[in-house]
Protein backbone atom coordinates (compact mmCIF):
# COMPACT_ATOMS: atom_id res chain seq x y z
CA UNK A 1 0.00 0.00 0.00
CA UNK A 2 1.53 3.25 -1.11
CA UNK A 3 0.92 6.94 0.25
CA UNK A 4 -1.14 8.73 -2.94
CA UNK A 5 -1.56 12.64 -3.11
CA UNK A 6 -3.29 14.59 -5.77
CA UNK A 7 -4.41 18.01 -6.33
CA UNK A 8 -6.58 20.03 -9.17
CA UNK A 9 -7.53 23.72 -9.23
CA UNK A 10 -10.99 25.03 -9.22
CA UNK A 11 -10.15 27.23 -11.62
CA UNK A 12 -13.15 26.84 -14.30
CA UNK A 13 -15.00 23.36 -14.70
CA UNK A 14 -12.82 20.84 -15.39
CA UNK A 15 -12.31 19.36 -18.65
CA UNK A 16 -11.85 15.81 -20.70
CA UNK A 17 -8.25 16.26 -20.11
CA UNK A 18 -7.96 16.61 -16.69
CA UNK A 19 -10.29 13.33 -16.32
CA UNK A 20 -8.01 11.11 -18.70
CA UNK A 21 -5.30 12.34 -17.88
CA UNK A 22 -5.34 12.57 -14.05
CA UNK A 23 -9.01 12.00 -12.24
CA UNK A 24 -9.71 8.74 -13.81
CA UNK A 25 -6.18 7.30 -12.59
CA UNK A 26 -6.89 8.34 -8.84
CA UNK A 27 -10.36 6.11 -9.10
CA UNK A 28 -8.60 3.15 -9.82
CA UNK A 29 -5.45 4.14 -7.31
CA UNK A 30 -8.14 4.69 -4.32
CA UNK A 31 -8.34 0.71 -4.16
CA UNK A 32 -5.56 -0.25 -2.69
CA UNK A 33 -3.31 2.72 -1.44
CA UNK A 34 -4.02 5.49 1.12
CA UNK A 35 -5.33 8.48 -1.61
CA UNK A 36 -5.39 12.08 -0.69
CA UNK A 37 -7.07 13.66 -3.30
CA UNK A 38 -7.21 17.65 -2.68
CA UNK A 39 -8.99 20.37 -4.16
CA UNK A 40 -6.04 23.33 -4.48
CA UNK A 41 -7.77 26.55 -4.11
CA UNK A 42 -4.49 28.28 -2.86
CA UNK A 43 -3.30 27.54 -6.23
CA UNK A 44 -6.01 29.00 -8.31
CA UNK A 45 -5.97 32.30 -6.64
CA UNK A 46 -2.60 33.04 -8.25
CA UNK A 47 -4.56 34.14 -11.01
CA UNK A 48 -7.56 36.51 -10.45
CA UNK A 49 -10.68 34.92 -9.60
CA UNK A 50 -14.56 36.39 -8.87
CA UNK A 51 -15.43 35.55 -5.70
CA UNK A 52 -18.49 33.90 -5.89
CA UNK A 53 -17.67 31.94 -8.88
CA UNK A 54 -14.25 30.54 -7.28
CA UNK A 55 -16.82 29.00 -4.35
CA UNK A 56 -19.29 27.77 -7.25
CA UNK A 57 -15.86 26.02 -8.32
CA UNK A 58 -14.54 24.70 -5.35
CA UNK A 59 -18.15 22.78 -4.60
CA UNK A 60 -18.47 21.71 -8.44
CA UNK A 61 -15.23 20.13 -8.11
CA UNK A 62 -15.39 18.47 -4.88
CA UNK A 63 -18.59 16.89 -6.72
CA UNK A 64 -17.22 16.08 -9.53
CA UNK A 65 -14.25 14.23 -7.69
CA UNK A 66 -17.13 12.06 -6.14
CA UNK A 67 -18.79 11.81 -9.03
CA UNK A 68 -16.29 10.54 -11.32
CA UNK A 69 -16.01 7.56 -8.71
CA UNK A 70 -13.53 8.93 -5.25
CA UNK A 71 -14.98 7.35 -2.18
CA UNK A 72 -15.10 10.49 0.02
CA UNK A 73 -15.07 7.58 2.90
CA UNK A 74 -12.18 5.60 1.22
CA UNK A 75 -10.03 8.46 0.80
CA UNK A 76 -9.18 11.65 1.94
CA UNK A 77 -11.12 14.32 -0.40
CA UNK A 78 -10.79 17.99 1.01
CA UNK A 79 -9.94 21.76 0.28
CA UNK A 80 -6.87 22.94 0.21
CA UNK A 81 -7.10 26.15 2.26
CA UNK A 82 -9.10 24.25 4.85
CA UNK A 83 -5.91 22.46 6.00
CA UNK A 84 -3.56 25.77 7.26
CA UNK A 85 -0.57 23.31 6.97
CA UNK A 86 -0.48 23.63 3.32
CA UNK A 87 0.42 27.95 3.09
CA UNK A 88 3.15 27.20 6.36
CA UNK A 89 4.75 24.63 4.53
CA UNK A 90 4.48 26.34 1.38
CA UNK A 91 6.15 29.55 2.74
CA UNK A 92 9.11 27.31 4.03
CA UNK A 93 9.52 25.79 0.52
CA UNK A 94 9.80 29.17 -0.55
CA UNK A 95 12.16 30.28 1.79
CA UNK A 96 14.76 27.20 0.81
CA UNK A 97 13.67 27.16 -3.42
CA UNK A 98 15.84 29.68 -5.33
CA UNK A 99 14.00 32.44 -7.69
CA UNK A 100 15.98 31.05 -10.96
CA UNK A 101 14.87 27.31 -10.20
CA UNK A 102 10.93 28.75 -10.21
CA UNK A 103 11.38 31.02 -13.22
CA UNK A 104 12.81 28.12 -15.17
CA UNK A 105 9.50 26.13 -14.70
CA UNK A 106 7.29 26.28 -18.24
CA UNK A 107 4.47 26.76 -16.48
CA UNK A 108 5.44 29.86 -14.70
CA UNK A 109 7.14 31.32 -18.57
CA UNK A 110 3.84 30.13 -20.04
CA UNK A 111 1.24 31.60 -18.04
CA UNK A 112 3.36 35.44 -17.61
CA UNK A 113 4.63 35.66 -21.17
CA UNK A 114 3.55 38.85 -22.82
CA UNK A 115 1.53 39.86 -19.31
CA UNK A 116 2.79 43.14 -17.67
CA UNK A 117 1.58 42.00 -14.43
CA UNK A 118 2.05 39.27 -12.80
CA UNK A 119 1.54 38.09 -9.32
CA UNK A 120 4.47 36.81 -7.13
CA UNK A 121 2.09 33.96 -6.57
CA UNK A 122 2.25 32.69 -9.99
CA UNK A 123 6.12 32.26 -9.44
CA UNK A 124 5.86 31.32 -5.74
CA UNK A 125 3.18 28.26 -6.70
CA UNK A 126 5.29 25.77 -7.43
CA UNK A 127 6.86 25.63 -3.79
CA UNK A 128 2.86 25.16 -2.57
CA UNK A 129 2.58 22.43 -4.52
CA UNK A 130 5.54 20.73 -2.99
CA UNK A 131 4.10 21.36 0.54
CA UNK A 132 0.99 19.80 -0.64
CA UNK A 133 2.52 16.57 -1.49
CA UNK A 134 5.10 16.69 1.39
CA UNK A 135 2.91 17.14 4.24
CA UNK A 136 1.25 13.75 3.41
CA UNK A 137 4.49 11.15 3.43
CA UNK A 138 3.29 11.07 -0.35
CA UNK A 139 4.60 7.92 -2.09
CA UNK A 140 3.04 8.51 -5.57
CA UNK A 141 1.85 11.45 -7.39
CA UNK A 142 -0.35 10.24 -10.28
CA UNK A 143 -0.74 13.74 -12.94
CA UNK A 144 -0.95 14.36 -16.46
CA UNK A 145 2.63 15.03 -18.34
CA UNK A 146 2.48 19.16 -17.37
CA UNK A 147 2.86 18.54 -14.46
CA UNK A 148 6.21 16.22 -14.50
CA UNK A 149 8.53 19.69 -13.97
CA UNK A 150 6.46 20.43 -10.98
CA UNK A 151 7.31 16.89 -9.25
CA UNK A 152 11.46 17.20 -10.07
CA UNK A 153 11.08 20.54 -8.33
CA UNK A 154 9.66 18.26 -5.43
CA UNK A 155 11.78 15.75 -5.12
CA UNK A 156 14.86 18.64 -5.23
CA UNK A 157 13.02 20.31 -2.22
CA UNK A 158 12.29 17.85 -0.36
CA UNK A 159 16.29 16.16 -0.50
CA UNK A 160 17.53 19.77 0.34
CA UNK A 161 15.45 20.19 3.41
CA UNK A 162 16.32 16.89 4.41
CA UNK A 163 19.88 17.38 3.78
CA UNK A 164 20.10 20.61 5.52
CA UNK A 165 17.23 19.88 8.59
CA UNK A 166 16.30 15.98 8.94
CA UNK A 167 15.20 13.62 7.25
CA UNK A 168 11.42 13.72 7.70
CA UNK A 169 10.54 13.78 3.99
CA UNK A 170 9.83 10.69 2.10
CA UNK A 171 10.50 11.58 -2.38
CA UNK A 172 7.91 11.37 -3.90
CA UNK A 173 7.46 9.35 -7.22
CA UNK A 174 5.90 10.79 -10.38
CA UNK A 175 3.00 8.57 -11.66
CA UNK A 176 1.78 9.62 -15.76
CA UNK A 177 -0.41 7.52 -17.75
CA UNK A 178 1.12 5.94 -21.02
CA UNK A 179 -1.96 7.12 -23.05
CA UNK A 180 -3.81 10.44 -22.28
CA UNK A 181 -1.29 12.28 -20.38
CA UNK A 182 -1.63 15.10 -22.39
CA UNK A 183 -5.05 15.45 -24.02
CA UNK A 184 -4.87 18.46 -26.56
CA UNK A 185 -6.73 21.60 -27.78
CA UNK A 186 -9.31 20.41 -30.40
CA UNK A 187 -8.76 23.62 -31.88
CA UNK A 188 -5.08 23.85 -31.61
CA UNK A 189 -3.76 20.10 -31.22
CA UNK A 190 -0.25 21.73 -30.45
CA UNK A 191 -1.56 23.05 -27.53
CA UNK A 192 -3.29 20.90 -24.37
CA UNK A 193 -6.32 21.19 -23.70
CA UNK A 194 -6.62 24.10 -20.56
CA UNK A 195 -9.79 24.87 -18.91
CA UNK A 196 -8.57 28.07 -18.99
CA UNK A 197 -8.47 28.00 -22.58
CA UNK A 198 -10.94 32.01 -23.65
CA UNK A 199 -11.72 29.53 -26.88
CA UNK A 200 -14.66 27.29 -25.48
CA UNK A 201 -14.59 25.24 -28.76
CA UNK A 202 -11.00 24.13 -27.62
CA UNK A 203 -12.20 21.80 -25.10
CA UNK A 204 -14.55 19.63 -23.48
CA UNK A 205 -15.77 20.71 -20.18
CA UNK A 206 -17.64 17.82 -17.98
CA UNK A 207 -20.74 19.74 -17.63
CA UNK A 208 -20.85 19.93 -21.61
CA UNK A 209 -23.98 18.75 -22.90
CA UNK A 210 -24.67 16.41 -25.95
CA UNK A 211 -25.28 19.19 -28.26
CA UNK A 212 -22.18 21.02 -27.08
CA UNK A 213 -19.96 17.60 -27.13
CA UNK A 214 -21.23 16.65 -30.74
CA UNK A 215 -20.54 20.35 -31.76
CA UNK A 216 -16.91 20.42 -30.34
CA UNK A 217 -16.16 17.26 -31.98
CA UNK A 218 -17.20 17.53 -35.11
CA UNK A 219 -15.50 21.30 -35.66
CA UNK A 220 -12.12 19.89 -34.17
CA UNK A 221 -9.63 20.30 -36.27
CA UNK A 222 -7.93 17.74 -38.30
CA UNK A 223 -6.19 17.77 -41.63
CA UNK A 224 -6.85 17.54 -45.11
CA UNK A 225 -5.67 13.79 -45.65
CA UNK A 226 -8.57 11.63 -44.39
CA UNK A 227 -6.59 9.10 -43.35
CA UNK A 228 -7.42 7.45 -39.96
CA UNK A 229 -3.48 6.75 -38.33
CA UNK A 230 -2.33 7.77 -35.64
CA UNK A 231 0.74 9.94 -35.63
CA UNK A 232 1.35 12.39 -33.54
CA UNK A 233 3.66 14.62 -35.11
CA UNK A 234 2.34 14.89 -38.75
CA UNK A 235 -1.37 14.06 -37.90
CA UNK A 236 -2.04 16.25 -34.09
CA UNK A 237 -5.72 16.71 -34.52
CA UNK A 238 -6.67 13.27 -35.35
CA UNK A 239 -4.07 11.54 -33.39
CA UNK A 240 -5.24 13.32 -30.47
CA UNK A 241 -9.42 12.01 -31.21
CA UNK A 242 -7.86 8.69 -31.37
CA UNK A 243 -6.01 9.02 -28.25
CA UNK A 244 -9.65 10.12 -26.57
CA UNK A 245 -11.42 7.41 -28.08
CA UNK A 246 -9.41 4.86 -27.25
CA UNK A 247 -9.47 5.57 -23.52
CA UNK A 248 -12.85 6.25 -23.37
CA UNK A 249 -13.98 2.99 -25.48
CA UNK A 250 -11.48 0.67 -23.65
CA UNK A 251 -9.95 -0.11 -27.29
CA UNK A 252 -6.73 0.00 -28.18
CA UNK A 253 -5.42 2.74 -31.12
CA UNK A 254 -4.59 0.36 -33.30
CA UNK A 255 -7.53 -1.70 -33.18
CA UNK A 256 -9.52 1.58 -33.84
CA UNK A 257 -6.90 2.52 -37.14
CA UNK A 258 -8.15 -1.11 -38.52
CA UNK A 259 -11.96 -0.38 -37.62
CA UNK A 260 -11.91 3.17 -39.44
CA UNK A 261 -9.62 2.09 -42.82
CA UNK A 262 -11.30 3.34 -45.50
CA UNK A 263 -13.62 5.66 -43.34
CA UNK A 264 -14.06 9.10 -43.16
CA UNK A 265 -13.35 11.92 -40.45
CA UNK A 266 -16.87 12.82 -40.67
CA UNK A 267 -17.81 9.10 -38.97
CA UNK A 268 -15.00 8.88 -36.77
CA UNK A 269 -15.88 12.32 -35.66
CA UNK A 270 -19.54 11.24 -34.80
CA UNK A 271 -18.18 7.72 -32.85
CA UNK A 272 -15.84 9.35 -30.92
CA UNK A 273 -18.60 12.10 -29.74
CA UNK A 274 -20.72 9.11 -29.06
CA UNK A 275 -18.12 7.03 -26.67
CA UNK A 276 -16.98 10.27 -25.15
CA UNK A 277 -20.70 11.33 -24.24
CA UNK A 278 -21.23 7.58 -22.69
CA UNK A 279 -18.27 8.01 -20.64
CA UNK A 280 -19.50 11.40 -19.01
CA UNK A 281 -23.31 11.07 -19.42
CA UNK A 282 -23.43 8.74 -15.99
CA UNK A 283 -20.78 10.72 -14.62
CA UNK A 284 -22.60 14.33 -14.98
CA UNK A 285 -25.93 12.52 -13.10
CA UNK A 286 -24.08 11.97 -10.26
CA UNK A 287 -22.59 15.11 -10.29
CA UNK A 288 -26.16 16.67 -10.51
CA UNK A 289 -27.44 14.67 -7.33
CA UNK A 290 -24.90 15.74 -5.31
CA UNK A 291 -24.15 19.33 -5.56
CA UNK A 292 -26.83 20.56 -3.48
CA UNK A 293 -26.80 17.98 -1.08
CA UNK A 294 -25.63 18.55 2.67
CA UNK A 295 -23.76 14.82 2.72
CA UNK A 296 -20.94 17.22 0.23
CA UNK A 297 -20.79 19.02 3.01
CA UNK A 298 -20.12 15.90 5.33
CA UNK A 299 -17.68 14.72 3.31
CA UNK A 300 -15.29 17.64 3.09
CA UNK A 301 -15.31 18.15 7.00
CA UNK A 302 -14.52 15.03 7.21
CA UNK A 303 -11.89 15.09 4.76
CA UNK A 304 -10.38 18.21 6.49
CA UNK A 305 -10.38 16.95 9.67
CA UNK A 306 -8.61 13.82 8.41
CA UNK A 307 -6.09 15.62 6.39
CA UNK A 308 -5.74 18.55 9.15
CA UNK A 309 -4.46 15.74 11.04
CA UNK A 310 -1.99 14.17 9.48
CA UNK A 311 -0.74 17.47 8.13
CA UNK A 312 -0.44 19.48 11.39
CA UNK A 313 1.56 16.91 12.72
CA UNK A 314 4.44 16.91 9.60
CA UNK A 315 4.53 20.94 10.30
CA UNK A 316 5.24 20.56 13.56
CA UNK A 317 8.09 18.05 12.53
CA UNK A 318 9.32 20.94 10.11
CA UNK A 319 8.71 23.88 12.80
CA UNK A 320 11.09 21.43 15.09
CA UNK A 321 13.40 20.78 12.55
CA UNK A 322 14.17 24.36 11.39
CA UNK A 323 14.23 25.93 14.51
CA UNK A 324 10.67 28.26 14.06
CA UNK A 325 8.65 28.78 17.50
CA UNK A 326 9.62 28.24 20.79
CA UNK A 327 11.26 24.26 21.78
CA UNK A 328 8.98 24.48 25.36
CA UNK A 329 5.85 24.80 23.07
CA UNK A 330 3.88 21.85 22.75
P1 LIG B 1 -4.49 21.33 -12.97
O1 LIG B 1 -5.62 21.76 -12.11
O2 LIG B 1 -4.07 22.23 -14.08
O3 LIG B 1 -4.81 19.92 -13.61
C1 LIG B 1 -5.25 18.82 -12.81
C2 LIG B 1 -4.68 17.53 -13.35
O4 LIG B 1 -5.08 17.34 -14.71
C3 LIG B 1 -3.94 17.12 -15.53
N1 LIG B 1 -4.18 17.73 -16.85
C4 LIG B 1 -4.17 17.07 -18.02
N2 LIG B 1 -3.95 15.78 -18.29
C5 LIG B 1 -4.01 15.41 -19.61
N3 LIG B 1 -4.28 16.28 -20.61
C6 LIG B 1 -4.52 17.58 -20.37
N4 LIG B 1 -4.80 18.43 -21.35
C7 LIG B 1 -4.46 18.03 -19.01
N5 LIG B 1 -4.65 19.24 -18.41
C8 LIG B 1 -4.45 19.04 -17.10
C9 LIG B 1 -2.79 17.80 -14.79
O5 LIG B 1 -1.54 17.29 -15.18
C10 LIG B 1 -3.14 17.50 -13.36
O6 LIG B 1 -2.69 16.22 -12.98
N6 LIG B 1 -0.53 22.31 -10.06
C11 LIG B 1 -1.56 21.36 -10.35
C12 LIG B 1 -2.46 21.05 -9.19
C13 LIG B 1 -1.73 20.63 -7.96
C14 LIG B 1 -1.20 19.36 -7.68
C15 LIG B 1 -0.66 19.45 -6.38
C16 LIG B 1 -1.12 18.18 -8.41
C17 LIG B 1 -1.52 21.43 -6.87
N7 LIG B 1 -0.87 20.71 -5.91
C18 LIG B 1 -0.02 18.36 -5.80
C19 LIG B 1 -0.49 17.10 -7.82
C20 LIG B 1 0.05 17.20 -6.52
C21 LIG B 1 -2.43 21.91 -11.48
O7 LIG B 1 -2.46 23.08 -11.73
O8 LIG B 1 -3.22 20.96 -12.09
Amino acid sequence: MSIIFSGIQPSGTITLGNYLGALKHFVDLQENNQCYFCIVDEHAITVPQDPKQLQQNIRSLAALYIAVGIDPLKSTLFIQSEVPAHAQLGWVMQCISYIGELERMTQFKDKSAGKDAVSAGLLTYPPLMVADILLYKTDIVPVGEDQKQHLELTRDLAERFNKKYNEIFTIPEVSIPKVGSRIMSLQDPTKKMSKSDPNTKAFISMLDDEKQIEKKIKSAVTDSEGIIKFDKDNKAGVSNLLTIYSICSNQSIENLEKQYEGKGYGEFKADVAGTVINTIKPIQERYYSLLESEKLDEYLDLGAEKANAVAAKMMKKVEKAIGLGRKTRK
